[in-house]
């Protein structure tokens, strides 16, 4: 991780859950994070807790489901810092709810959040690296195993996100795909986690009470350290690898 010690990474959803994780990780690398949520106050916290030698942390107020405020980030990253050398597309999620019945406003929702705001950020953060000849990025985007087979999980509702999950298994591929043609050296992984015991999965848990058992949920479940540690092996790995899919399962967990 040496060689992006002071550089800059731009984390989405970096208030809570598997982006405050990754936001963590990868400050006490070294990497100076600018994290995005639309309530960032916990990251101003995070920032006054690590220890010497971790990158700053710096948040920033943005609704993702809003294209301006996604073009207002991108401004303030071009004024004070120029261009981040990596992006974490982490926010993501949405509303539960069943193809047959779910509103068309929960899918816009979802389908904002997870593909359209990924897909922004990454072209936003391509433009900056380009315009200031940096050659050696890395776009990390944070998938599920529910972006791969339609069964995953066996958890009900998630059919309108697993549609958007496999359109992020899809974009990381083709977007990997364009920059080698170009010889680009801008590294694209795509992680696809099972479950993690993040903010949303915990309250879930507690609204399902006792009707939690038997469910996926009642199991071994990922820690959002785990994720932000796969962030920090994908970013550190040399720069002629390029790990293009990981997949992570708690142990045990049927995907
Ligand atoms: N947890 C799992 O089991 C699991 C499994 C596989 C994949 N994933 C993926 O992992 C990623 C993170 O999920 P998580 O479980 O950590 O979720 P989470 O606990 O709900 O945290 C979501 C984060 O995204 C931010 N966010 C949500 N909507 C936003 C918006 N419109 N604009 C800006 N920020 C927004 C939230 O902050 P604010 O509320 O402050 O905006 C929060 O920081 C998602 O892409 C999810 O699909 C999760």
């Amino acid at each position: 991780m040496e060689r992006w010690r002071g550089k800059h990474a731009l984390v989405t959803g970096a208030s809570a859950g598997i982006g405050f994780a990754i936001a963590e990780g990868l400050a006490r690398a070294g990497v100076n994070v600018i994290g995005c949520a639309r309530n960032p106050s916990t990251l101003e916290e995070l920032g006054e807790k690590l220890p010497p030698g971790s990158g700053k942390i710096f948040s920033v107020k943005t609704d993702l489901e809003k294209e301006e405020e996604i073009s207002a980030l991108f401004h303030e990253i071009q004024t004070k810092w120029g261009h981040v050398d990596i992006l974490v597309n982490n926010a993501g999620g949405g509303k539960m709810g069943s193809l047959e019945s779910q509103s068309t406003e929960d899918w816009q929702q979802i389908f904002q959040l997870n593909v359209l705001a990924t897909s922004i950020c990454t072209r936003e953060t391509l433009k900056l690296l380009e315009k200031d000849g940096i050659e050696d990025g890395h776009i990390i985007n944070i998938n599920s195993v529910a972006g791969h087979s339609n069964t995953a999980l066996t958890i009900d509702g998630i059919g309108f996100y697993s549609g958007a999950k496999h359109m992020i298994t899809a974009i990381s591929k083709n977007l990997y795909t364009e920059l080698a043609k170009k010889k680009s050296k801008i590294r694209v992984t795509s992680i696809s986690p099972g479950i993690v015991s993040s903010r949303v999965v915990k309250q879930y848990k507690e609204a399902l009470g006792e009707n939690v058992k038997g469910t996926a949920l009642d199991a071994v479940l990922l820690e959002c350290k785990d994720i932000s540690d796969a962030v920090l092996y994908v970013v550190g790995s040399p720069p002629h690898v390029v790990i293009t899919e990981l997949t992570i399962v708690p142990s045990g967990q049927i995907y």
